[in-house]
């Protein structure tokens, strides 16, 4: 099928990628030239786990990128990939979503074939049917059949994205018509997984729910974690022996630092804000947000229990990622515990085998360094905020300090001496 995915951010390339490996013809339109210009060269504009050896086999083949709408007016179906970042006051702000569905609306005008239009991006519910179809529709001049209309949340983990593409779980696709429905399904055609067929409305919500899911699952175990932490329990024997309930399930009861990402964060306050416009008090969405902010406090709070006041010490933060295998810091747990370090006066030096760029960005006047031990080397404590493998096998790095005291906001050290967050 010929594809057009409108957006060339994280979700729009690994699925205009993972399309064009199941064989379709791609077109990944992006306003940004620079990554136009990547893609079409076989280089990922970002870092993901097998991005780039799928683009080199598949880029100025049957995937190309472009700043032009053009390929939208012969495309079978249209993949909306565009961002929906959080405004101030936790709802998604909607303006990229409505503006590519106008620019949409005026390239599929006068088609004579179908043509399906389908909403990846994550939205509220109800986004598709009153934003996305209406400025579609006004655009394109039609009322008609021609055009269909379907939301299909995607559900990929950052640093596993293409893994996660190729062997989903399931499929949803909502749509306002059977023949939309069905040409969606096509398109996935040689994955195995369960293809579940629901309303527009129900898809979105599914996107929503799923990700409020597991960040709770997380918040629990945290909140679980710092009362078994009061006890003398170890969290994570708790937690082996819950998980063996299908009821409950081993996954996502990791205790720790908290979650970060792009995802959890904003689509949580994003349900919190979609409760309160109906009148809900979302009790429990709010309170694993609270969990999930105070997680980070609670690994300085430690370490001034060890060592008094922070200020003048120097601290070694390893791991500035919201999680390992990727250079994303978006939301991660790292931020808010650098941004109270500096603020009590401490002299941070940090190390991620990825992440540093990014968080130079954010934090220019901290030491960056180009190991862990550069990191530790005469730092009074260290703190681990990321499960990066190569954390899990430091242990005589940590005699470089000052003093060997060290905070662990994720379970991955085996060496001895080091005090768990919740553990
Ligand atoms: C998450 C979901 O897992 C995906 O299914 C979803 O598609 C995606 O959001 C999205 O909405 O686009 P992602 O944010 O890439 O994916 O990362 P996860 O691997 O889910 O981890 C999120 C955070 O939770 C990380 O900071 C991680 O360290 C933390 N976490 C995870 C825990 O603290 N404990 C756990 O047990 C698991």
């Amino acid at each position: 099928m010929k594809i057009s995915v409108v957006g060339g951010g994280y979700v729009g390339i690994v699925t205009g990628t993972c399309f064009a490996r199941l064989g379709h013809e791609v077109t990944i339109i992006e306003i940004d030239a620079g990554k136009v210009a990547a893609v079409n060269n076989g280089q990922p504009p970002i870092y993901e786990i097998g991005l780039e050896e799928l683009l080199r086999e598949h880029a100025a083949k049957n995937l190309r990128a472009s700043t032009s709408f053009a390929s939208i007016a012969s495309a079978d179906c249209v993949f909306i990939c565009v961002g929906t970042p959080p405004k101030p006051d936790g709802s998604p702000d909607l303006s990229f979503i409505a503006s590519a569905s106008a620019s949409v609306g005026t390239h599929v005008k006068n088609r004579a074939s179908y043509c399906c239009i389908v909403v990846k991006s994550t939205v509220p519910p109800g986004t598709t049917e009153k934003i996305v179809m209406p400025a579609v529709l006004k655009q394109a001049g039609t009322a008609g059949d021609a055009i269909g209309f379907a939301m299909n949340p995607e559900f990929l983990r950052e640093g596993r994205a293409i893994e996660d593409f190729m062997h989903p779980d399931r499929i949803v696709i909502g749509s306002n018509s059977p023949r939309a429905g069905e040409l969606v399904e096509q398109i996935y055609q040689g994955i195995s997984a369960p293809v579940i067929h629901t309303s527009l409305s129900a898809a979105e919500m599914i996107k929503y729910t799923a990700n409020a899911f597991l960040a709770t699952k997380i918040s629990f175990a945290n909140e679980l974690g710092n009362i078994c932490k009061h006890l003398g329990i170890d969290v994570y024997e708790v937690m082996k022996g819950v998980g063996y309930d299908p009821r409950i399930g081993p996954l996502f009861l990791n205790a720790g630092a908290g979650f970060g990402g792009s995802c959890f964060q904003k689509d949580v306050s994003a349900l919190v804000h979609l409760a309160k416009e109906v009148g809900e008090d979302p009790v429990l969405l709010q309170s694993v947000l609270c969990v999930n902010e105070q997680q980070p406090h609670r690994m300085i709070a430690l370490l001034e229990g060890k060592l008094g006041s922070i200020a003048g010490k120097r601290i070694a933060v390893l791991g500035l990622a919201f999680k390992d295998n990727t250079d994303d810091i978006r939301d991660s747990r790292a931020v808010p515990v650098i941004r109270e370090l500096l603020q009590k006066g401490a002299v941070v030096s940090a190390y991620d085998p990825m992440a540093v760029p990014p968080m130079q960005r954010l934090f220019p006047g901290i030491e960056y360094c180009s190991s862990a031990a550069g990191a530790l080397n005469g730092a009074d404590g260290c703190l681990v905020m990321t499960e990066w493998p190569e954390f899990s096998r430091l242990d005589k790095e940590f005699d470089l300090m000052a003093q060997r005291i060290i905070i662990e906001g994720r379970r991955i050290l085996s060496c001895k001496g080091a005090d768990g967050i919740c553990w």
